[in-house]
């Protein structure tokens, strides 16, 4: 097995204020970010604050930013950075840190409580439910989600603009309205929910110009861009301009 000292760039800090840390850390052969924070801790930081549970990718505890970009610590291995390169490490920006490397993840719960749940169809027993494959695997693919929030880290239209919180779900959330929407046996329409309408009134629809950056940095490899919210995007600009809804629009409001 081989070792080096790598040099790494910690923010330390709390919500008054903080800074970058130099440290100088051994690293092992196959080593992770996160195998790299834990030594730091045992070794020189025992107070360094870092959220972390699986360290398989699956529990998306362990969300940061490495050089700069979105990352899981457990699934960054050290083999990607050079030897004589410093690796820097910062909390999320667009969420409010509590300490060090631990943020405020706590707009996502409450965008996710916004978001009204599957419908059951009324007459259709629980287990009775059939429906097409391809309709199973699109929402399989959402579920994908293991909730990490890099996504919502990373979305231009909130990581510099707090003032858009208040109005936009982010692509996590409207990735669920767009599964919702999609699936065949939500029965939310029924029951006189349209979720194409709240997209876009509600849930900040057209906040997003589709660039994207969301997909890149996911680590479960879901396509939010093309597959959750280009579609919801044209379904809801096909109900607007539905010449039926329009005309049932006009009567309502008569
Ligand atoms: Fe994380 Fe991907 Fe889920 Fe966003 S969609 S929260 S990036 S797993
Ligand atoms: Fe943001 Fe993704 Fe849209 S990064 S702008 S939600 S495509
Ligand atoms: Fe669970 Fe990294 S520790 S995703």
């Amino acid at each position: 097995m081989t070792t080096y000292d790598a040099r790494f760039r910690v923010w330390r800090g709390d919500a008054e204020g903080g800074g970058l840390r130099d440290f100088t850390v051994e690293v092992h052969d196959g080593e992770v970010v996160l195998d790299i924070v834990h030594r730091l801790q045992a070794t020189q930081a025992s107070d360094l604050a870092v959220r972390w549970n699986c360290k398989a990718g699956k529990c998306g505890s362990c969300s940061a930013e490495i050089n700069g970009r979105p990352r899981l610590m457990c699934m960054t291995r050290m083999s990607v950075f050079e030897r004589d390169e410093t690796v820097t490490i910062t909390p999320l920006r667009a969420f409010p840190v509590i300490r060090d490397l631990v943020t405020d993840v706590s707009f996502n719960y409450a965008k996710a409580r916004e978001v009204p749940a599957f419908v059951p169809p009324p007459g259709v027993a629980a287990g009775a439910y059939r429906m097409q494959q391809v309709d199973v695997e699109r929402s399989q693919e959402f579920r994908k989600c293991i909730e990490c929030f890099l996504c919502q880290d990373t979305c231009h239209v909130v990581r510099d603009h707090e003032e858009n919180k208040a109005a936009f779900a982010g692509p996590r959330f409207l990735m669920r309205v767009a599964e919702l929407d999609m699936h065949p046996l939500d029965a939310a329409a029924d029951a006189g929910l349209d979720r194409k309408r709240t997209a876009q009134e509600e849930h900040g629809l057209g906040y997003c110009n589709i660039t994207k950056c969301c997909t890149e940095v996911c680590p479960e490899g879901i396509k939010i861009t093309d597959n959750a919210l280009i579609p919801l995007k044209e379904r809801a600009v096909d109900r607007k301009y539905d010449p039926l809804v329009w005309l049932g629009n006009k009567i309502r409001r008569r």
